[in-house]
């Protein structure tokens, strides 16, 4: 069996992360490490027992010939990094959002096509162990015939929240109702629904965004339809950042590290039918609990390791990654014109910037990059 080799580019919080779960992987090895500073790269370096360090990532790629280099760096560089990277024709897994509009996303697909490697989007929620148990469950029929999805943030500004935790639950949601067809937003500001002036750049790096609060309903192509929710709370809720399928037998809830099952369609608190039961997460066989590789990660590489020796896409490909992207422009695009939105679009802009532009306004004024800095500016600008 292959081992494939590995280049981790970016050695801060993410690349760490990525870093654990390739070293602990029997079917992977680090063959290189990337990053612009020196200490961090050192760090992660004796960690994981690698000596081959580069602040070049070219130099990195020619010397030690990996099969796939993971990308995770600051969203703003996830564009110019895959494309540099795919040059050299290996396969790649990218950080979420893949990419902050259609343009650069449709690039690195068209590029990838071109050098014959694939794409990866860490999307790690989708394949971890409680979504296992979930899809396990929801494969046996646990919940009959799907009905609707639901899925909630964690209480970000709610565009920011969108395009950094929606990213994940708008992938999670495409594993059990396909690919979305239309999105129709409301979408409001300081209470009102936005004006062009709304548009602002993203907290970390993560392109245009705009909305304070977004409700977004989506067609999915299985029939099925689902509620995104995206509210700035004034205290940030980790519990509300979950998943709910709702099916005519019963109901699966997926919260990252457990899932639940409730065996009737309806919860009523009578004693009878809010029974909600425990599902068994789902681990590859060779995981260490014990070591340093978060659970989700490790499946991640699983995954990755497995679609590599199929001949086949990562469950969390760069095109479920670019759908997302396709969903999460097409809200913006709602509730900027207060339409429906029909996906794929055929305009690849980015719609919040276009609405600026027809409306004779060039792209927003800069914003601080930290969440909380960000939100002091919003808040001032809105007078609060
Ligand atoms: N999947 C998840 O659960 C999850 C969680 C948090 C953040 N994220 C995503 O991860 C990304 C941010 O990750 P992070 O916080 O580790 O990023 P970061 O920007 O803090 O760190 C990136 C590292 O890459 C290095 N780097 C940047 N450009 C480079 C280059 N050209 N060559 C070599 N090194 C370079 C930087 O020096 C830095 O050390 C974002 O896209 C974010 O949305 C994902």
């Amino acid at each position: 069996m292959k081992t494939y080799r590995v280049n981790i580019l970016g050695c801060r919080g993410r690349g760490t992360a990525a870093a654990r779960a390739y070293h602990a992987h029997p079917r992977t090895e680090i063959v290189g490490l990337c990053d612009l500073i020196d200490e961090r790269l050192n760090t992660l370096g004796d960690e994981v027992g690698v000596s081959a360090r580069f602040t070049d990532l070219d130099e990195m790629i020619r010397q030690t010939e990996p099969d796939i280099v993971a990308i995770p760096t600051g969203t703003e560089f996830h564009y110019d990094l895959c494309m540099r990277v795919l040059e050299h024709g290996v396969h790649i897994e990218v950080e979420k959002p893949m990419c902050v509009d259609l343009v650069q996303a449709d690039d690195v697909i068209a590029k990838a096509q071109e050098k014959g490697a694939r794409v990866a989007v860490h999307h790690q929620g989708r394949v971890g162990a409680a979504m296992q148990a979930i899809g396990q469950a929801f494969t046996a029929g646990k919940i009959g015939e799907l009905r609707y999805i639901y899925g909630s943030g964690k209480g970000y500004y709610g565009g920011y929240g969108l395009m950094n935790i929606g990213a994940h639950m708008l992938n999670n949601m495409l594993k059990f109702g396909g690919h979305c067809r239309s999105v129709v937003a409301q979408a409001t500001t300081d209470g009102h629904p936005i004006t062009p002036g709304d548009v602002v750049p993203s907290p970390s790096g993560m392109g245009t965004i705009a909305c304070e609060h977004i409700t977004a309903a989506l067609q999915f192509e299985h029939g099925v339809t689902g509620t995104l929710l995206q509210h700035r709370f004034d205290r940030m809720d980790s519990a509300g950042y979950a998943m709910e399928l709702y099916g005519s037998e019963g109901r699966l809830v997926w919260k990252s590290g457990s899932a639940w099952w409730l065996p009737q369609p309806h919860f009523i608190p009578d004693g009878t039918h809010d029974r909600w039961e425990v599902l068994e997460a789902i681990y590859p066989e060779h995981y260490d609990p014990q070591g340093a590789a978060s659970e989700a990660d490790y499946w991640f590489v699983e995954e990755y390791v497995r679609a590599l020796d199929g001949g086949r896409a990562h469950e969390c490909s760069g095109v479920e990654g670019r759908h997302v992207v396709e969903i999460m422009m097409g809200i913006f695009e709602s509730a900027a014109y207060r339409t429906r939105v029909d996906l794929p679009q055929k305009n690849r802009e980015h719609p919040l910037l276009r609405w600026r532009s027809e409306a004779g306004l060039g792209r927003p004024a800069e914003m601080p990059r930290p969440y909380g800095e960000w939100l002091s500016a919003e808040f001032k600008r809105l007078g609060r």
